[in-house]
């Protein structure tokens, strides 16, 4: 506890000190903030179906189905478009990123409406009327989140009905081997499937490595290894982007991170990182009951 503290102000002090590096911050935290909306008022018309985009999906990635993903979800406006991803980890509990369920406010951030989000599951066709929709009963923020690359980019959604599919497995406690370097792993989404492009009517999947601490943080001066951590390619291609945001991180079966950002998509250079879900572990065991 206090560790983390301390650890949390250091690297606040670190960041005040880069700042050379304050435009490319602003750049991603801009690009956070407005993505959700730009998202969410796009149609998902990037059909896979007309094969014209060469590497395209998620970004790099194959097409899925929710019938091997039952439990993964999507977060949509009251009229249908999706903003972001999440699991399904108990009957009413969806777990996703904290920056899906805020918005900007004079004090820092502020709870979305719980009329404002709607959570699908068992469609991987977002055109389709497939699988079941709920609405939200009520949503936690981790507390001290505040912004993603300063970390606690976690949220738990209360359904305000239960969706009988079968549930995601959280991180365990003793799963620290996970996060290690080259770890196979798989995110999966509905999001943007180029840096600029639309998002995808149907879910893709990407496999990725996990990414060493080290090689993470000289990509990112913003990286925390004890809220965040890499997955993907240094040399760009392949990678989470815009609407992917709060779906899962995979190895072994188990949900071990959730998109939270990264520096435009797929560059070079500018893996993804998602939250270290194993950090917040308690807390979520707390907030979902599993
Ligand atoms: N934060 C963005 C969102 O709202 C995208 C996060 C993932 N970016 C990445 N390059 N892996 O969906």
């Amino acid at each position: 506890m206090f560790a983390s503290i301390t650890l949390k102000g250091a690297a606040l002090l670190r960041r005040v000190e880069q700042s050379k590096r304050v435009g490319r911050r602003i750049r991603v935290a801009l690009t956070a903030l407005l993505l959700p909306l730009v998202v969410g008022s796009a149609a998902s018309v990037d059909s896979p179906e007309n094969g014209s985009v060469a590497e395209s999906r998620i970004v790099g990635g194959v097409p899925a189905s929710t019938a091997d993903h039952p439990w993964m979800a999507a977060l949509t406006t009251p009229n249908g478009d999706l903003y972001c991803g999440g699991a399904l980890v108990a009957p009413d509990k969806v777990v996703t990123a904290a920056h899906c369920l805020v918005l900007p406010s004079e004090q820092g951030v502020r709870v979305k409406s719980r009329t404002d989000v709607r959570v699908v599951v068992g469609r991987t066709d977002l055109r389709t009327t497939e699988g079941v929709q709920a609405g939200v009963r009520s949503i936690w923020v981790h507390p001290r989140y505040s912004s993603f690359v300063e970390g606690e980019d976690v949220a738990v959604i209360t359904l305000d009905r239960r969706i009988d599919a079968p549930t995601a497995t959280l991180v365990g406690h003793g799963d620290e081997r996970l996060y290690s370097p080259g770890t196979p792993a798989t995110t999966m989404g509905w999001g943007r499937t180029s840096e600029n492009g639309a998002t995808s009517a149907t879910l893709r999947s990407l496999d990725l490595p996990m990414i060493a601490d080290a090689d993470c943080a000289r990509s990112y001066p913003e990286y925390d290894p004890a809220a965040m951590v890499c997955a993907g390619y240094l040399e760009g291609g392949r990678d989470a982007c815009a609407g992917d945001s709060g779906g899962p991180l995979i190895v072994e079966g188990r949900v071990v991170g959730l998109v939270s950002w990264g520096d435009g998509c797929a560059r070079e250079g500018s893996p993804g990182v998602y939250t270290r879900l194993l950090e917040y572990r308690s807390l979520l065991a707390h907030q979902t009951g599993v």
